[in-house]
Parts: C-alpha cells; sequence; structure tokens
C-alpha cells in the first residue's frame, strides 16, 4: 500500500511517500517570503505553495525511488488552517487522484501531529494522553481509542507557539522563534528571572499575560542589558511557558489514570519541554513519547501516516475520489 501524503495549512509546502506504515521519503519547502514580515501572509503563502508543490512532490518521488503510477491512495490535510493555502493543498491532491483514479483521504491537521508519533513508535497503545502545542494550537487531548478525542484542556488566549514567536520578535531575535529560543535558552540560566504562570490551578492554558509581562520586562531594562542576557531571559521565559504546558500534561494523566503521554505539534521540538515531561515521566513511571523534530512541525508525513491508519481501520474500499472535498479552515478535532 503506497500512500502520497500532502500537507499546506500554512507555510509549509510538503509531500510525503509512505509504504506499508513506513516513511519512504518526506519534502518540505518552508516559505521563506514571510520572514520579511515577522508573520505568515496568507495570500502569499497560498501563492507560494502554488508553484512549490510540482517542485516539492518531484523531490518526494524521486526520494523514495518510486513513481506517481505507483499511488494506491492520496492522504491530504483539509483543516484546521488558512483557507487559501489549504484550497490549494486540497486542488492538488485532488487533482492528481482525479489523473490517477485513486482515492483520497481527507485528513485533519491536528490529528496528523498526533499521528505523527506512530512513525517512530508504532508500539503506542490507547488510551493516551496527548499534548497538541503548535503555532495555533494549545490544547490537551484523552484519546481513549483510536480516532476518539475528549478535550481536556486548551488555551483561553494565545497558543504557546504564537506567545513564543511574539516574545522572540520582542527581543529582536526573529521568526518564527521558537527554534531561536531554544537555543537561546540552552545557554542561559533558567533562575534568571521569574516570569508567570498563567492559570496555575486549572485546566486551561493562558499565555497573554506571561507575554505582557515580558513586554514590561523588555521596556524597564536598557537595551544593553537585555542584548546581553538573551540567553537568561530565553531560558526563564521558556521555564514559564514548559512549566505550565508540562505540568498539566502530567495532571491530566493522573486524572485519567492513563499511563501514557504524548508531545505533538511544532513547539513540541522543544528540548526544555522534553527534558521536563522526560523527568516527570521516570518519577511517575509512565511511558513518555514525542516525534523527531522533522515530524514535529508542519510535514506530509504525519498526514500520509494518518492516511495510512484510516485506511488500514476503515478498509481502502470507504474511500473514493470526491469531487465534494473542500477546505475547512476551523475544523473541529472531533465533530
Ligand atoms: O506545528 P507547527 O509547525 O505549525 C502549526 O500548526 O502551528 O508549529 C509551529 C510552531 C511555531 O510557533 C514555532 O516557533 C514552534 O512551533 N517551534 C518551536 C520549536 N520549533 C518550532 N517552539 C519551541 N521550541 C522549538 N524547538
Ligand atoms: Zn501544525
Amino acid at each position: 500500500m503506497i500512500v502520497l501524503g500532502i500537507e499546506s495549512s500554512c507555510d509549509d509546502t510538503s509531500v510525503s511517500v509512505l509504504k506499508d506504515g513506513h516513511i519512504l521519503s518526506v519534502a518540505v519547502n518552508t516559505q521563506l517570503e514571510h520572514i520579511q514580515f515577522g508573520g505568515v501572509i496568507p495570500e502569499i503563502a497560498s501563492r507560494a505553495h502554488l508553484k512549490n508543490f510540482p517542485e516539492v512532490l518531484e523531490k518526494a518521488l524521486s526520494d523514495s525511488g518510486l513513481i506517481l503510477n505507483d499511488v494506491d491512495a492520496i492522504g491530504v490535510t483539509y483543516g484546521p488552517g488558512l483557507v487559501g493555502p489549504l484550497l490549494v493543498g486540497v486542488n492538488f491532491a485532488k487533482g492528481l487522484a482525479y489523473s490517477l483514479k485513486v482515492p483520497v483521504v481527507p485528513v485533519n491537521h491536528i490529528e496528523g501531529h498526533i499521528f505523527a508519533n506512530f512513525i517512530d513508535h508504532p508500539e503506542i497503545e490507547y488510551p493516551f494522553i496527548v499534548l497538541v502545542v503548535s503555532g495555533g494550537h494549545t490544547e490537551i487531548v484523552f484519546v481513549p481509542e483510536s480516532e476518539k478525542y475528549e478535550l481536556c484542556g486548551k488555551t483561553r488566549d494565545d497558543a504557546a507557539g504564537e506567545c513564543i514567536d511574539k516574545v522572540s520578535k520582542m527581543l529582536g531575535l526573529g521568526f518564527p522563534g521558537g527554534r531561536i529560543m531554544d537555543e537561546y535558552a540552552k545557554s542561559g540560566n533558567k533562575d534568571f528571572e521569574f516570569f508567570p504562570r498563567g492559570m496555575k490551578n486549572s485546566h486551561d492554558f493562558s499565555f497573554s499575560g506571561l507575554k505582557t509581562s515580558l513586554k514590561y520586562y523588555i521596556d524597564k531594562h536598557d537595551k544593553e542589558f537585555i542584548k546581553s542576557n538573551l540567553n537568561n531571559i530565553a531560558a526563564s521565559f521558556m521555564d514559564s511557558v514548559t512549566d505550565s504546558l508540562a505540568d498539566k500534561l502530567i495532571r491530566a494523566a493522573k486524572k485519567h489514570n492513563c499511563r501514557t503521554v504524548l508531545l505533538a505539534g511544532g513547539v513540541s521540538a522543544n528540548s526544555m519541554l522534553r527534558e521536563k515531561i522526560t523527568a516527570q515521566s521516570v518519577k511517575k513511571g509512565l511511558k513518555f513519547f514525542y516525534p523527531q523534530p522533522k515530524y514535529c512541525t508542519d510535514n506530509a508525513a504525519m498526514i500520509a501516516m494518518s492516511a495510512f491508519k484510516k485506511i488500514q481501520k476503515y478498509g481502502i474500499e470507504k474511500f473514493s475520489f470526491d469531487s465534494e472535498l473542500d477546505a475547512v479552515p476551523f475544523l473541529p478535532l472531533s465533530e
């Protein structure tokens, strides 16, 4: 069974080839057009996907050693995400599926992030608790069985990734800030300054107060001080973000008496977050899984894996070429 995965929900154009549950290749073009604006511009992203898809498809196919005619099914992200970018990916998938006469498997982007864990860890068993943490989402989900999702808590304002990106910009470290902040924090002292932890006693998250407190902190100190303490400030800030994320995940696992915890989404590549959850998991005897960094941020391998899991569960006959398939920008995880 060869599945082609297609992802374009934000600013990464990606195609992946999967064979019998194993990823053969994944090609990603992360659009650099947005750096000068300090954020993703939807129309520029849509046009860049339009231009990039043929090249990214070529790369994924040549790296896999297969040809287009080998493909048995196409998995594509149809939401949630930016509507223009999603439409380009859905239409590209439909065009390919129409000409190849193969079925399309529609995939929820967030479900894709969760299934990314199965790429390197097919041994993961249900039930599990997963922290989905990206630029657009921060939520804890209890997953009792395949494709059943119960929301345990979510952000009331900013997503963690959004907050990290904004603070990185305030500190003059650039966009997107996650990886840069991670690197600075590694050489910093996390006890340099204490920043608040939002909604400490709730299952939900809040990051906007933390963002504001960073803004006050930066305004209060002179530029030279900030510049010479970037690593310490990054470490203290990331300590606050990761304390909230790790504590609530472990608490949710306890509440549901669940022995397995997972990370999903771009921020799950963060080293401090992984270290904290690893330490807590060891202490509490939990199994802890997370995807390798290239499968944490947006990629089509997670979409191919989700499509494969659905084909395994329901059979290929359940899926067809659906000319009605459309982009759904606010698609919920479970309906
Ligand atoms: O999942 P993703 O690629 O796109 C969305 O669906 O949003 O996540 C992107 C987010 C960005 O906010 C980015 O700064 C953050 O993930 N990120 C990180 C790291 N790598 C990416 N945040 C913290 N540490 C990292 N190493
Ligand atoms: Zn994502």
